[in-house]
């Protein structure tokens, strides 16, 4: 897909240490991300690139279900794009891209825990309570080393309906 000048498209290993480099240096918005964490889900990431240059990425995690897969939800996580190259609809490209690519496993909601709600209302995530995906968050919010708690976090949490559930409550 391109957008502007940009191009989109998976990631490869090739990318991972652009990939390291663009989550770096966003320490105050996004999670870091480990090379060995970048190189095991390559295949959860795209790029943005100009010129050849990677300048823009996003990935995705598929949160923790106990039992049957009854309320699957798929995280967008690691969405940045190098300040010189933003509002010029990257951002955009690359939230599309990983929307549809996750949208064919057919989860019941993509969620995301973000500083930017603006951004994300346009592609029809909402707001939503932190407790109501609290089982859902656990395996990420335990290693934060910035919050003492979710609750204190300042991060909001905003879901989009996907594929509404058919697998009937035990
Ligand atoms: C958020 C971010 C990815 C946006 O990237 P971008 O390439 O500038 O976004 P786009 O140019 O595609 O913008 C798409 C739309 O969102 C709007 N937008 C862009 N950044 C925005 C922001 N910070 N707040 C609200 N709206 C924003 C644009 O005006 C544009 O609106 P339009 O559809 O009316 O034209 C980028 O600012 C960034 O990397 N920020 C730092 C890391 C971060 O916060 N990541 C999100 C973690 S969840």
């Amino acid at each position: 897909m391109s957008e502007d000048s940009f191009t989109v498209r998976p990631a490869t290993f090739r990318d991972a240490a652009a990939i390291f480099n663009l989550v770096r240096s966003h320490p105050n918005e996004l999670v870091p991300r480990s090379i060995s964490d970048i190189l095991q889900n390559i295949d959860r990431f795209y790029v943005g690139e100009t010129g050849g240059v990677v300048v823009g990425t996003i990935s995705w995690g598929i949160l923790p279900e106990l039992g049957s897969a009854r309320h699957p939800s798929v995280e967008l996580k690691s969405l940045a794009v190098s300040a010189s190259a933003r509002r010029r609809g990257l951002g955009r490209a690359l939230v599309q891209c990983a929307l549809e690519r996750v949208s064919e496993l057919k989860p019941e909601q993509v969620i995301v825990l973000t500083f930017v709600p603006e951004f994300f209302r346009r592609f029809g995530f909402s707001e939503v309570s932190k407790e109501k995906m609290m089982h859902k968050l656990y395996t990420g919010c335990v290693n934060c080393t910035r919050f003492d708690s979710p609750f204190t976090c300042p991060e909001i949490a905003m879901a989009k309906p996907v594929a509404p559930s058919t697998t009937p409550e035990a």
